[in-house]
């Protein structure tokens, strides 16, 4: 491990909570005792480097706040203010450089953002609803048809629906998915803190391979038109306004990575959850209209993303906390997300609850997920497919845990058909 890691880790080692929701593999294995200790001792904590909060008010409040912006373009690597791997290395690529969405501001955000949405609403999204259920529906003729009754819910599904959806989408051809998948899985460790220098150095070999391919394919693509996404957006003009090559290779970059390396965790985690509550799937079996209730509760009570993290512009005050300009205040979503004051019995996974969808699992404020829309109609199918086409799923094996912080979900959950 570099620097971050053994600061963190030590950190985590003399009872810093802050630090231990990232660093410590006992307590990120399930932070949510951590985050009720930090929300007990204020709405907005602070340690040596860092405030942070697991208060939903607090949270949804710096989330919308004019007064904090996302980290400016250095690397997440050095998000808690410590020596970083991106840090030594001016030259390093993080998944802010070049940067995308959601690492810029006002008024670059609100051009940049505006140009994409559009693809992104709830109407839009609506038209892609045949596709989802054909591609699911594929991938469980896959499973089916193999002699082996136990496969990897991970692998052989969870990952491959978000990916070819969003693939598809964006216009990728389907020969580069599982590559992107690949060069996802490496690139996702950059989105953590106290990162080690080897898997630094595999994340940004796996950013610049796919920048390079990238690169490639937009030249290929503005010389000749095609009707996905990204060929749109390389041809769209708008009130004279047009990407740069830049900025399409960063938003095509993130739309991919956002679009599977979170998604996954959302079907991953729904699946174990409803295995160890056959009487909520159950219900689920006999109504299926509560499906789009459970998709949030699963959000809320085991978010994908758990933490994300906001500078202050300039010395202002949250709660009635101090935060000098320039200091970070993670935002533990997770956390907000079990908040009592919000959610009655918050550690009770109830796939009928009346308030699930006031979690903050897609953020809020300007960089609210744009992708949110396509992730609830995705799990919503991908689940209600797989649990009506093996009625008698079971759990084969202990699933093991992404070792990754920021995001939460599995490596690999072992199921019998
Ligand atoms: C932003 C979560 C799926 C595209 C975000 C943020 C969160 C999030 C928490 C904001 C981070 C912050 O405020 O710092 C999730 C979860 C998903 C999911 C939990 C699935 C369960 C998707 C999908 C797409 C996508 C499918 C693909 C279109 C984006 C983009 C942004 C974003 C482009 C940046 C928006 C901006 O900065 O304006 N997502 N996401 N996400 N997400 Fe998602």
């Amino acid at each position: 491990y570099g620097v971050p890691g053994l600061a963190l880790r030590t950190a985590a080692r003399r009872g810093d909570l802050i630090a231990g929701t990232t660093a410590d593999p006992a307590v990120r294995a399930d932070p949510f005792p951590a985050y009720d200790a930090i929300r007990a001792r204020g709405p907005l904590v602070r340690n040596r480097v860092v405030n942070a909060t697991a208060t939903h008010s607090v949270a949804s409040a710096v989330l919308r706040s004019e007064e904090f912006l996302v980290a400016p373009s250095a690397a997440p690597t050095s998000w808690l203010g410590v020596l970083s791997a991106a840090a030594l290395d001016p030259r390093a690529l993080g998944p802010t450089d070049p940067p995308s969405l959601l690492a810029i501001q006002p008024p670059d955000h609100t051009r940049l953002r505006r140009l994409v949405s559009r693809a992104f609403t709830a109407r839009a999204v609506s038209g892609f609803t045949e596709r989802i259920r054909e591609i699911a529906d594929g991938l469980l003729d896959d499973i089916a048809g193999r002699t082996a009754p136990t496969f990897d819910l991970i692998e052989s599904y969870a990952a491959l629906v978000p990916v070819t959806v969003i693939a598809e989408i964006i216009g990728v051809p389907a020969a580069m998915r599982r590559q992107f998948l690949a060069w996802g899985n490496e690139a996702a460790l950059t989105l953590d803190p106290g990162l080690s220098w080897r898997d630094y150095r595999s994340a940004e070999r796996a950013l610049r391979a796919s920048h390079r391919w990238l690169a490639e394919h937009i030249a290929s693509l503005r010389r000749s038109p095609s009707n996905e996404m990204l060929g749109d957006l390389v041809h769209l003009v708008d009130d004279g306004d047009r990407l740069t090559d830049t900025e399409l290779r960063a938003t095509a970059l993130l739309l991919l990575g956002a679009g599977f390396e979170t998604t996954v965790n959302l079907i991953g985690n729904a699946v174990a959850l409803l295995l160890e509550h056959p009487e909520q799937l159950a219900r689920l079996r006999e109504d299926p209209s509560g499906w789009d209730n459970a998709v949030e509760e699963v959000l809320r009570y085991d978010s994908p993303v758990q933490v994300t993290v906001r500078t202050a512009r300039s010395t202002t005050e949250v709660a009635g906390v101090r935060v000098r300009e320039g200091s970070n205040v993670l935002v533990m979503l997770g956390g907000a997300n079990r908040d009592p004051a919000v959610f009655e019995d918050p550690h009770t996974f109830d796939v009928t609850r009346g308030n699930a969808r006031d979690h903050l699992a897609f953020s809020a404020g300007i960089h609210y997920c744009l992708g949110a829309s396509l992730a609830r109609l995705e799990a919503g199918i991908a689940l209600r497919a797989l649990f009506e086409r093996f009625p008698g799923l079971s759990a084969a094996g202990a699933p093991t845990r992404r070792g990754t912080r920021v995001l939460r979900g599995y490596q690999a959950l072992p199921l019998s058909s």
